[in-house]
């Protein structure tokens, strides 16, 4: 079977940690572009060069916006991932090359040198992936297939803004102009997250029986694990992971439905939900495959490889 190949827009963040650890197990990545998001600019880059030179790759590393397209987030979310992104383990100055070209000319730039080949993933706020499409309207033909981590396709979302999950909340802007260019795209949302989290025990498992990526992730993911067990979600929840799964491997999931999708703008309490038009009532092109369900166990190996835990 041919390796997927890919190009990774992302915010590391933990859980984007393990998405990239699970791409470079299972497919090429031809470059990471990297958001503001989950911490600020500085750290999601420095985190993502830390990545790879703990991945012994090369691939290019491309600094995005340090901003959402129009307002300033009312949240991050270091309290989740620590101060600096990854657990504040005091990791030292990456070595990595980080490029010169910005995040959103090099989506486009890769895209146009290899037409309809790329997969991309977004893993974070859509802010870069929305600049290059106002730039060049077109970057959708040249795509492979686009997966997106992102939604509460019921409103169970996890900011401030109740129903709005956070790589939407963060830049709602960005994210109605990526759902309403992309004529397709498949979306995992935080509502499949939690259904997918792994077992504590499962999970501690593979940490000891790993290499020493499973090392680095045991560290960065202590933060992460506490804040969940005292905020009552169990498990060790990997919400880009499972969307990296999707877009390593589409036979995985096993549940999802075809709905129009939009990005709420403007509610008082409902800025950045996202609005699933679930009894297609208003006629609006249905572009979002919400996943729903995947197969737990091929996930789980997928996620046990990335951390070279045996099988
Ligand atoms: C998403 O937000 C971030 O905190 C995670 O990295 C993930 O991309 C989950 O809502
Ligand atoms: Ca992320």
């Amino acid at each position: 079977m041919t390796r997927p190949q890919l190009l990774i827009d992302t915010d590391p963040g933990v859980d984007d940690a393990l998405a990239i650890m699970m791409a470079h197990a299972h497919a090429d990545i031809a470059g990471l572009s990297i958001a503001a998001g989950n911490v600020g600019l500085g750290h999601t880059v420095r985190n993502a060069r830390t990545l790879v030179d703990l991945l012994g790759v090369d691939t290019p590393v491309f600094a995005g916006c340090a901003m959402p397209l129009v307002r300033a987030p009312e949240e991050d979310a270091a309290f989740v991932h620590g101060q600096d992104g990854f657990g504040d383990i005091g990791f030292p100055e990456p070595v990595a090359a980080l490029s010169d070209e910005p995040a959103a000319l090099a989506l486009l730039r890769l895209t146009r040198e290899r037409p309809g080949e790329l997969t991309l993933v977004a893993l974070g706020p859509l802010t870069n992936l929305a600049l290059a499409l106002r730039l060049d309207p077109t970057l959708p033909q040249r795509v492979a297939r686009l997966v997106v981590m992102g939604g509460a396709v019921t409103g169970h979302g996890n900011t401030g803004k109740v129903p709005a999950e956070f790589n939407i909340g963060f830049d709602p802007e960005a994210a109605h102009v990526v759902f309403e260019a992309f004529p397709s795209f498949d979306l995992v949302d935080w509502e499949a997250t939690l259904r997918h989290a792994f077992g504590d025990a499962e999970f501690d498992g593979w940490l000891a029986a790993g290499d020493q990526r499973a090392d680095f992730f045991g560290q960065i993911v202590g933060a992460a694990r506490g804040y969940n067990a005292k905020h009552d979600r169990s498990g060790v929840i990997a919400a880009d992971a499972l969307a990296m799964a999707v877009a390593l491997d589409p036979g995985i999931v096993t549940r999802s439905e075809i709905r129009a999708v939009a990005v709420e703008l403007d509610g008082r309490l409902t800025r950045g939900a996202t609005v699933v038009d679930w009894a297609a009532r208003l006629g609006q092109p249905a572009q979002a495959n919400i996943v729903l369900e995947v197969d737990q166990a091929r996930f789980a190996a997928m996620v046990r490889r990335a951390l070279g835990a045996p099988d």
